[in-house]
């Protein structure tokens, strides 16, 4: 197995160490700093005879080497910074991915391409537009990192385990994603039965403001070391065919009454990428809520359309 991550910032650095050190395949990591992507693929190859594991590294700023890959992990880009939202990334990301999906065409037609730059619905939205590949075989991680942080703030708020927490969220990965509490269980008790609504109301906000509020501590950059457990977490479901029901940023066409926007949904990921999009029942209101972080979605997309329109220059 084989995997290549362009971007050898924070969290494409950090996605090929889980990676190699899960033992789930060989990385090539690229970025376009010269020098950066070799020296991280170094340092991490260096690391393998004291973690112990068989996997290999190499990296550079060349895409020739991503030949063969089963999946192609898409970190190359800016981060934000206080005051700045995912969507200010847009020019800049939008941009780089658009360069960076021709290389990967190029170089890996046959690889599956996870998107992780932001905005990510967008950026997914502008990787499937550039590659023409199918939904099953482009798509965006977002949700599982939304995931774990409101799981991790149901947990600190009632002083048990995360991994006795399972949560739901839904959307596009922006302020108006959707954690659905109904969905959101300790041990199979629902949350409403354990915490009060006025906290699980603040913890839905905590959840949607997640990025931010760890970006206005750092200042310099934003999340990465959860970002990279879920990258790995959705890389290992689908080289090792596990096919775990994971929230996965994936065009909808027509599903949740949502056509041609990308937005998170539960999907069942294996060998075939996105082999399913589940839909569960929700209620009117979780409804509108999808259907308004979608919308802000197809906001953003208009406004890349609008950038990279002739007319723009
Ligand atoms: P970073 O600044 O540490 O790393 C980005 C890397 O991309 C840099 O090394 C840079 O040289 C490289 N790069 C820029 N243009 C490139 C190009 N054309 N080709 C190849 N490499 C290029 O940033 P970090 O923290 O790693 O974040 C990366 C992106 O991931 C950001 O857009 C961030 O907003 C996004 N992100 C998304 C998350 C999600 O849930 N979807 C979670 C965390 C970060
Ligand atoms: C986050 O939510 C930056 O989108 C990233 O941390």
């Amino acid at each position: 197995m084989r995997v290549t991550i362009v971007g050898a910032g924070n969290v494409g650095a950090t996605c090929a160490q889980r990676i190699l050190e899960g033992g789930i395949a060989d990385v090539y990591l690229v970025d376009v700093v010269e020098g950066l992507a070799k020296g991280k693929a170094l340092d991490l190859a260096q690391a393998a005879p004291l973690v112990g594991h068989g996997m290999t590294i190499e990296g550079g700023e060349s895409y020739a080497p991503a030949a063969g890959s089963d999946i192609v992990v898409i970190t190359a880009g800016i981060a934000r910074t206080p005051g700045m939202s995912r969507d200010d990334l847009l020019e800049t990301n939008g941009k780089i991915t658009e360069a960076v999906v021709q290389e990967v065409k190029q170089h890996a037609p046959d690889a599956m391409i996870l998107m992780v730059s932001n905005p990510l619905d967008v950026t997914t939205y502008i990787a499937q537009q550039v590659s023409g590949l199918d939904r099953s075989r482009v798509f965006g991680m977002a949700g599982v990192l939304d995931n774990a942080r409101f799981r991790t703030f149901i947990a600190m708020e009632l002083g048990c385990s995360p991994q006795d927490v399972t949560a739901m969220v839904l959307g596009g990965h922006g302020d108006a994603m959707v954690p659905l509490p109904r969905h959101s269980t300790v041990s199979g008790v629902p949350i409403s039965e354990l915490i009060r609504q006025d906290r699980i109301d603040e913890i839905v906000e905590r959840t949607r403001k997640g990025g931010a509020e760890i970006v206005s501590y750092l200042k310099t950059g934003s999340a990465f070391y959860a970002p990279a457990a879920a990258v790995t977490q959705m890389v290992a479901s689908i080289l090792r065919d596990e096919k775990r029901i994971l929230p996965t940023s994936v065009q909808l066409l027509g599903e949740y009454g949502l056509e041609d926007v990308f937005a998170g949904v539960p999907a069942r990921l294996g060998r075939g990428g996105v082999e399913e999009i589940i839909e569960v029942e929700l209620t009117d209101e979780e409804v509108a809520a999808l259907h308004r972080s979608a919308e802000a979605v197809r906001d953003v997309v208009a406004r890349w359309e609008q950038l990279s329109s002739p007319a723009a220059g």
